[in-house]
């Protein structure tokens, strides 16, 4: 519902036993770095949670790395300015007026597969948001118009049809290292895999504990029911 488009990428981390694709998560955050990070912030996420190894799983090397190669910086309060971050900081806040934070967009998008019935979509095609997200990277139409001195680019992906953010994407913008598509769709289904691991870090473990819960609970149903058949066996 709610009138935009949004077209039903699929995702490795989907299903009860979907995993994060390790490759595809760090060609994610190259995009995110190399073209999101100009504007958008990523406040609650730390640095030092790309090591995660059913994250990004870079090498503490490659965060210093990583930080170095592309200059990050932090506000430090205490200093009152900008200084290189370390692996302890979390990722910088957005510089660009108007720019959402997406530590957590990823959720806060979600609801593609509804907050409706028991839930079974959501487990089985995962919860929406990053389908949202890379829909709305793509779904540019080209047209734009200025409204009182703000400039809007439509998109598809919104009931309105109109958007701040400029086009951020094109075909071939970032290179990848492992030689993987390029294109302005994979670019967006990356980066939208790399959120969704952003707001959600632990999705592995918490479908994991979900089914462990789920397998001693039915146990639990078997071993109550032949009891309870045991139990009454003498009055029948
Ligand atoms: C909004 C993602 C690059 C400026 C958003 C939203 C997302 C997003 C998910 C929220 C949309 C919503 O409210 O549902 C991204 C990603 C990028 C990227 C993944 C990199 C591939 C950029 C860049 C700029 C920018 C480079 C600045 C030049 C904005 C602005 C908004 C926005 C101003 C608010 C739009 C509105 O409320 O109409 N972005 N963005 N973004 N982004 Fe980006």
């Amino acid at each position: 519902g709610g009138g935009g488009h949004v077209t039903d990428y699929s995702f490795s981390f989907e299903g009860p036993f979907g995993t994060f694709d390790q490759n595809q998560l760090q060609r994610g955050l190259q995009v995110y770095t190399e073209v999101c990070a100009a504007c958008h912030g990523m406040t609650l996420v730390p640095i030092r949670s790309l090591t995660d190894e059913d994250g990004p799983g870079l090498t503490d090397d490659e965060v210093r790395a990583y930080i170095e190669m592309n200059y990050i910086e932090v506000y430090d309060e205490d200093l009152q300015d900008w200084r290189p971050a370390t692996p302890n900081d979390h990722f910088p806040e957005g510089s660009y007026e108007g720019a959402p934070d997406l530590s957590v967009m990823a959720k806060a998008r979600a609801g593609f597969h509804g907050p409706y019935g028991l839930g079974l979509n959501q487990l089985f095609n995962g919860i929406g948001g990053p389908e949202y997200m890379a829909s709305y990277l793509v779904n540019y139409t080209g047209e734009e118009q200025e409204l009182y001195g703000t400039y809007l680019y439509g998109n598809t992906t919104f009931e309105g049809g109109w958007t701040q953010m400029a086009p951020p994407l094109w075909d071939g913008m970032v290179e990848y290292a492992d030689g993987a598509p390029n294109d302005m769709e994979s670019l967006a289904v990356d980066v939208s895999a790399f959120l969704m691991w952003a707001a959600e870090p632990h999705m592995m473990d918490r479908k994991q504990m979900g089914f462990t819960a789920v397998l001693l609970l039915g146990l639990l149903s078997v071993l109550l029911y032949l009891t309870n058949k045991r139990l009454w066996a003498p009055v029948k």
